[in-house]
């Protein structure tokens, strides 16, 4: 039986075992996946598992993502260019670090049909995952993309990839379309103390959270008048496209599989 895990902290709201696990029973694949918390100083005896084949693939998620990548043979070129690694696979004796965040949030704006051609987008944090953000809206044709970030430092070494961003300092909130939550803020009750309605309503609040389906921050953008999305869909499609690459079969997304998360 193969074995697959997402690993994290906290893990706890992870939907990956219960994605995961549908697919694998539906598509008469022979194996489990299921999560696991992890200190950072496990990292290396996992990546051994890995090597080993006692574990067939892994998701990484905050705040793993890119403390991961010292520990991997190679990356994928996507996950090169984010420095960020969600999926890892092991081919041929390698362990190798994909991204499949690009896609899925690429994807997840594709689905609602949601234009950011000629937007201007802000991205809160600079934590794993906003890289791939960056990179996504870039390939999607995004105009102006501002970043900004609790701890300063963070957002300035992401800059160094991506020299167009702007950043902005903590608080100083610029004219955008769109803005999206990419810290783990929500996770637990929790909201940002950041003026984002001072632009006027109608804009686009895209939360990475998926589970509590709706944070503070989503339910404070609908009350001000805003258009909202959380992270269902980004995570349905980063888990398709792991699932590809670890099984070799492309599961159906479909609205049993969108219901069955609800
Ligand atoms: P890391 O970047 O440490 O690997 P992450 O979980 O991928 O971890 O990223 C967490 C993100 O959420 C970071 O952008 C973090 O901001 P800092 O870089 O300042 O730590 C952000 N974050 C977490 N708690 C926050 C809070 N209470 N307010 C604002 N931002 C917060």
């Amino acid at each position: 039986m193969k074995k697959f895990f997402v690993i994290g902290n906290p893990i706890d709201h992870s939907l990956s075992p219960k994605l995961h696990n549908f697919w694998l029973k539906k598509n008469k694949i022979d194996a489990i996946y299921e999560k696991k918390l992890l200190n950072e100083k496990e990292i290396p005896k996992l990546i051994e598992s890995l090597r080993k084949t006692e574990i067939n693939g892994a998701n990484v998620t905050i705040p793993f993502k890119n403390s991961v990548i010292p520990f991997l043979d190679d990356l994928s070129s996507e996950a090169k260019k984010t420095n960020s690694v969600n999926t890892i696979c092991k081919e041929g004796n390698q362990v190798i670090g994909h991204n499949t965040d690009i896609a899925g949030f690429e994807l997840a704006l594709r689905y609602i049909n949601y234009e950011v051609k000629r937007k201007k987008a802000l991205i809160i944090g600079a934590g794993g995952v906003s890289s791939s953000i960056i990179l996504a809206l870039k390939n999607m044709g995004c105009e102006n993309i501002f970043l900004t970030n609790r701890t300063l430092e963070k957002a300035e070494k992401i800059k160094e990839t991506f020299n167009d961003i702007i950043i902005q300092s903590w608080g100083d909130i610029p004219k955008f379309d769109i803005v999206i939550n990419a810290t783990s803020v929500g996770l637990n009750k929790e909201n940002f103390d950041l003026e984002l309605d001072k632009n006027g309503d109608n804009k686009f609040f895209y939360d990475v959270i998926y589970n509590p389906s709706e944070t503070d921050f989503l339910k404070d953008a609908k009350l001000n008048g805003n258009k909202t999305e959380n992270g269902m869909m980004m995570f349905i499609y980063q888990a398709h496209q792991s699932f590809a690459l670890w099984n070799k079969v492309l599961p159906k997304i479909d609205d049993e599989t969108i219901n069955f998360l609800k």
